[in-house]
C-alpha cells in the first residue's frame, strides 16, 4: 500500500469515528489548590457533559486498591448536599465540594466517581494543607537544653546538632501534645554529655523532609543566638575577635608577671640594704633583755 493510500484510509477512519467519540463519551477533569489551615478547601470537577451523579469517598491514598472507609456523598442514594463541614455544590457540568475550616487531619485522598449519560470516570485528589510555622524557642535550664516548637504540623521533626555539626538527636527526649485541630506542640530536651565540651548547640525544626525546609536556633556559652543570619563571614570576624582578645589577655598576663618579677627583685635588693642598716640595731636589741634580766637579779 502506498503512503498516499494509507493517509487516505486514516483520514476516512478519523472522519467516521471522531464525531462518534465526541458525541458519546463524556470527559471529566478535577482541580484542587493547596489550602491554608482553617481556610475553605475547594475540589472542583468539570464534565464535557452534564454530571448526573457523583460519589465521593475518603480514601487512605490514591492507590488503586487503597481502602475508602468513608462515603461523603452519593447522589444516587441521597439528595443531601451537606455533611458536617463538607458541602456539595452541583450545577450541570460543574460539581464543587467545599470543606470549611480545614484541619490537618482532613489531609488525605478523596476519590470521585463521576457519572454522565455517556460515560463515567474516576478521579482521585490529594488534599494538601499548609500549616503555620512558628519560630522555635531554645532555652537553657542548668545543663539541660529545651527546644520548643509551640504549634505546627504533626509530621515536623526536631533535630539537635553541636557546633561541629555532630547529630545529637538520638540522645534527646521528645514530647508531643495536641494543641488544636490536629496541630501539635513539640518539646525536645537535650542533656548534653558533660564530658564533651562544646561551644554551642543548635536545634533544628525540620518542617519538610523532602525540601529540607527548616528553622534553626543556636545557643552558645554566652546565651541564645540566632545563627540563621550568622553567615560564614561574620563567623570569621568573631573568630578573629576572640584570637585578638586572647592575645591581649596573654600580653597583660606577661606584663604583670614581668612587673611582679621586677618588684620582687627590687624588694630583695631592698631587704639586703635593710638588713645591712638594721643589723647593728638588732644586735643592740639582742643585748637589752639580758641587761633587764641582770637588773631583775640585782633587785
Ligand atoms: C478559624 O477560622 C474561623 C473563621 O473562619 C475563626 O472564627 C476561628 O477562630 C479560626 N480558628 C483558628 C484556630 O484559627
Ligand atoms: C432526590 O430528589 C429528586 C428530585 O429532586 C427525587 O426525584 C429523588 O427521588 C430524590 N432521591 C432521594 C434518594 O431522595
Ligand atoms: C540526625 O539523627 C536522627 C536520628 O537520631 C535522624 O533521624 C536524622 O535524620 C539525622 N539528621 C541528619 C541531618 O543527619
Ligand atoms: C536547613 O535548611 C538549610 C537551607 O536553608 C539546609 O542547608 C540545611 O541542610 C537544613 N538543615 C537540615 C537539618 O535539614
Amino acid at each position: 500500500m502506498g503512503s498516499l493510500q494509507k493517509t487516505a484510509l486514516c483520514l476516512l477512519l478519523l472522519f467516521i469515528f471522531s464525531p462518534v467519540c465526541k458525541n458519546n463519551f463524556a470527559e471529566f477533569s478535577c482541580h484542587y489548590n493547596k489550602t491554608e489551615y482553617n481556610k475553605t478547601a475547594k475540589i472542583e470537577c468539570n464534565g464535557t457533559r452534564n454530571i448526573k451523579n457523583v460519589v465521593i469517598k475518603r480514601c487512605q491514598s490514591c492507590a488503586e486498591e487503597s481502602p475508602c472507609p468513608e462515603i461523603l456523598f452519593n447522589t444516587m442514594n441521597s439528595n443531601e448536599t451537606e455533611k458536617g463541614r463538607f458541602q456539595l455544590e452541583r450545577r450541570k457540568q460543574h460539581t464543587v465540594m467545599h470543606l470549611q475550616e480545614v484541619k490537618v487531619t482532613d489531609q488525605g485522598s478523596y476519590k470521585w466517581y463521576l457519572f454522565a449519560d455517556s460515560g463515567e470516570q474516576e478521579e482521585c485528589i490529594s488534599l494538601e494543607i499548609t500549616v503555620p510555622e512558628a519560630e522555635p524557642n531554645l532555652i537553657r535550664d542548668g545543663a539541660k537544653l529545651t527546644c520548643l516548637s509551640p504549634i505546627g504540623h504533626p509530621q515536623r521533626q526536631i533535630h539537635w546538632f553541636d557546633d561541629c555539626g555532630n547529630n545529637l538527636t538520638s540522645s534527646a527526649h521528645l514530647v508531643s501534645g495536641e494543641v488544636e485541630r490536629g496541630l501539635t506542640s513539640l518539646t525536645s530536651t537535650l542533656n548534653p554529655n558533660p564530658s564533651i565540651t562544646s561551644r554551642g548547640y543548635c536545634c533544628t525544626v525540620l518542617y519538610d523532609e523532602r525540601t529540607k525546609r527548616n528553622k534553626t536556633m543556636c545557643m552558645s556559652a554566652e546565651g541564645v543566638a540566632d545563627y540563621l543570619d550568622l553567615d560564614p563571614k561574620t563567623r570569621k570576624e568573631h573568630v578573629a575577635t576572640i584570637v585578638a582578645l586572647v592575645f591581649l589577655v596573654l600580653c597583660c598576663f606577661a606584663a604583670v608577671l614581668y612587673y611582679k618579677y621586677r618588684q620582687r627583685a627590687e624588694a630583695r635588693g631592698n631587704i639586703v640594704d635593710l638588713i645591712r642598716t638594721l643589723y647593728p640595731v638588732l644586735r643592740q636589741y639582742e643585748n637589752t633583755p639580758n641587761q633587764d634580766l641582770r637588773n631583775q637579779d640585782g633587785s
